[in-house]
């Protein structure tokens, strides 16, 4: 891969692939599993048209190829449209990653003329029923399945996004059925992870162990049966597993964020490393952050890290698993993720996920922003 620089004495620094453009934390679901932090920003706080413009306009500088448009729900920015015509500018190739609702058939023409390059559904069930509790949002279902239909007839590729829990998982084989019916050509599903919002769900949400051994069958039958069909993405719910996911592939190795304020973040849970402070584009350029600030350089490279990892044969290969996931277990965001079973509490993190999926009165904790009266309250308490 490209070089950008190198830092003085540290690890070489690669050009990132991908940035995700958090471009609002307003949403109008309300899904219990929402990774967006427990302080979202509010509509005031975010960056304006002009400002993500010149992200994009740096990123592209930067080297970045793919843009993922996210929130939140990006639709509910009513500059979408133009925004979508800045990146096409910029010459990335542009994601939306949206819950379909804010989106009109005018809508998504204008966006596809602007030069959308991709869609990314969320769906949270397989019908009204389910699709509308768990997302929190009556009428959802219905909205998403014309998203899917206007999509697929303006030619733009489909990607459906499944995050599955204790509560849908018995429905993944009809979930894999109906990405199909709905004409996309990827399916995404991302097991629960606990982060953000969804931190305060995990006794609600936790899958059983059997249940995520079943999704691993499922998803393996369904790639045989659909090859050339439908391109399944699976990941797994890690705090069963031997070893934990490479997160982010990598910290500060091939991607980034920027939240609806301009903070620009590792990844998109890094503000829960209370030790760590993150730059802000509206008072330094792109490259400069992902070059030389402090949050990107603290876990480059692997001399960060501590034993087991740091003698471990797969520390090229997970980079010690996510640090966000080590600093809510292990309270040290240097240690090996607790997900890993030579972690010295994996034992502890296997225990807590079998009693929280085993917890059976547990309510689901709807995501909801604080309104501007709350936060003052907060801010003065
Ligand atoms: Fe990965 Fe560290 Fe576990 Fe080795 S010890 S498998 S590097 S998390
Ligand atoms: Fe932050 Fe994994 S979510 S490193």
């Amino acid at each position: 891969m490209t070089q950008v620089s190198t830092t003085q004495a540290g690890p070489r620094i690669k050009v990132p692939m991908a940035m995700l453009a958090e471009l609002t934390h307003r949403c109008p679901l309300a899904c219990p599993y929402c990774s967006n932090p427990v302080d979202m920003v509010g509509r005031s706080g975010e960056l304006s048209t002009q400002e993500w413009t010149n992200v994009f306009r740096q990123a592209a500088d930067l080297g970045v190829l793919h843009l993922h448009l996210s929130g939140g729900e990006p639709a509910a920015r009513p500059d979408l449209e133009e925004l979508v015509a800045a990146s096409t500018e910029a010459e990335l190739y542009s994601n939306l990653i949206t819950s379909g609702v804010g989106l009109t058939a005018a809508r998504l023409e204008k966006l596809a003329a602007n030069g959308l390059d991709h869609l990314q559904l969320s769906l949270q069930g397989i019908d009204h029923e389910t699709a509308d509790l768990y997302g929190g949002y009556r009428g959802g279902f219905d909205k998403k399945i014309a998203v899917a239909g206007w999509t697929v007839a303006l030619g733009l590729p489909l990607t459906i996004n499944a995050v599955m829990h204790r509560h849908n998982l018995p429905t993944l084989d009809r979930m894999i059925d109906l990405a199909v019916e709905l004409g996309a050509r990827r399916l995404e599903v991302a097991t629960v992870q606990f982060h953000g919002w969804a931190e305060k769900n995990k006794a609600a949400l936790m899958p059983t162990r059997e249940q995520v051994q079943k999704a691993g069958e499922t998803v393996h039958a369904a790639r045989l049966r659909l090859k050339g069909v439908l391109v399944i993405d699976y990941v797994p719910a890690d705090y069963y597993a031997t070893y934990p996911k490479a997160c982010m592939g990598g910290w500060a190795s091939t991607s980034l964020n920027v939240a609806p304020d301009g903070q620009v973040l590792p990844c998109h849970a890094a503000p829960t490393i209370p030790w760590l402070t993150f730059d802000n584009v509206r008072e330094r350029p792109l490259k400069e952050i992902w070059t030389h600030s402090e949050a990107f350089n603290s876990f480059r490279g692997d001399e960060w890290m501590q034993e087991p990892c740091r003698s471990c044969a797969r520390k090229a290969v997970d980079f010690g698993g996510c640090r966000c996931q080590a600093m809510a277990l292990a309270g040290d965001a240097a240690a090996t993720d607790p997900a890993c079973s030579k972690s010295p509490l994996h034992a502890d993190l296997l225990a807590a996920a079998e009693v929280a999926s085993g917890t059976r009165d547990a309510d689901l904790i709807y995501r909801r922003m604080a309104t501007p009266k709350q936060l003052a309250r907060t801010q003065n308490a």
